[in-house]
């Protein structure tokens, strides 16, 4: 059986250390936090679950070079939404329950801009979409057929995404389901990456194919500013994984950046956010919810629920053992040193 423990990976790529010896100090008096240059980690990328190991690499490519945060999450996400064995993003995402792939996806950079596509079809990387919203219109989030009709207008190619293992998986649970759509802890593995470059500079994306067999029409938190994904270059970036709707509840990823920017460690406030959605709901038996986190300094972090839930409450300990199989994976890509 996969534990947590042999989950994380830790990649630690190139040899070249950072020397400066400025202080970075925020402007806000209510960060605590400072550190030396040279303390920063910088580049470093994070990513959600064992397909963003791939999509680190992309990433990586990018960010070694000294490219921007933003380029390298794009490119970074864009490999899972492309691979057709991921059932839970982009190309072979599971469908909803009328058969139809339908794609959440945004991303931010490091001064707040930001773009979102929700409910999108036929699309293989919504991810691109989101920045084409982000950088080539005045708004944030296009939905549905116009966001489909934005994309075609942009060049994008239609594309067919329910693969045949996806489709007979589909067709499987019509047939032991009642067309009911079912919330648990295994059918949603959103992938969510962040990013800290040689500048300083900080950029997130988060991408999904939803929870499967939804309700047609169902948006989850993947692609909502401020839940599924926050960045703000003062403080830290967070993004989210796992059941959606308790995450927009919280406003998960936007109250882990503002607890890191009030002093917490990525860690603490990735913890206090998943301990909020463990006291705002009553039924966690099927609910699985992880937050990664990072900050200015390039310090990361990811606890999730299940993990809390197996310090300190008992009465969940069955559900623990049952559920640890979907833990969720922290990758990380940094420089040596
Ligand atoms: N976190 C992905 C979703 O709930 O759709």
């Amino acid at each position: 059986m996969k534990t947590r423990r042999n989950f994380i990976k830790l990649t630690a790529l190139g040899s070249a250390a950072i020397f400066t010896s400025s202080c970075l100090t925020s402007e806000k008096k209510n960060v605590t936090v400072s550190k030396l240059q040279k303390d920063i980690k910088k580049p470093i990328v994070i990513s959600t679950w064992n397909h963003g190991l791939e999509a680190n690499e992309a990433s990586w490519k990018i960010l070694s070079k000294g490219g921007t945060a933003l380029d390298a999450v794009e490119a970074g996400v864009k490999i899972t939404e492309s691979d057709p064995n991921n059932t839970s993003v982009g190309l072979g995402g599971l469908p909803d329950r009328d058969g139809k792939v339908t794609l959440d996806a945004c991303i931010m950079d490091h001064e707040n801009n930001c773009g979102a596509v929700a409910c999108l079809q036929d699309i293989e990387n919504p991810i691109s979409v989101a920045r084409k919203v982000m950088e080539e219109t005045q708004h944030v989030m296009l939905v549905g057929e116009g966001a489909k009709q934005f994309a075609l207008e942009k060049g994008f190619k239609e594309t067919n995404l329910l693969t045949e293992k996806s489709k007979e998986a589909w067709e499987k649970w019509k047939e032991e389901s009642k067309y009911q759509p079912v919330i648990n802890s295994e059918n949603h593995d959103t992938i969510g990456m962040l990013a800290l470059d040689e500048s300083g500079n900080l950029s997130g994306a988060c991408t999904t194919s939803g929870m499967a067999y939804k309700l047609h029409g169902r948006v989850g938190d993947s692609p909502i500013i401020g839940a599924g994904l926050f960045v703000d270059n003062e403080a830290g970036a967070a993004c989210a994984t796992g059941v959606g709707e308790a995450v927009i509840r919280i406003a998960g990823s936007s109250i882990v950046v503002e607890l890191m920017r009030n002093g917490m460690s990525p860690n603490d406030a990735c913890k206090e956010a998943v301990n909020r959605i463990i006291r705002k709901h009553k039924d966690l038996a099927n609910m699985q919810v992880g937050f990664i986190a990072l900050n200015k300094f390039g310090e990361a972090d990811a606890p999730e629920l299940r993990a809390l839930m197996a310090a300190g409450f008992v009465l969940f300990l069955v559900t623990l053992l049952v559920n640890f199989i979907a833990n969720i994976i922290i990758n990380r890509t940094a420089r040596k040193g």
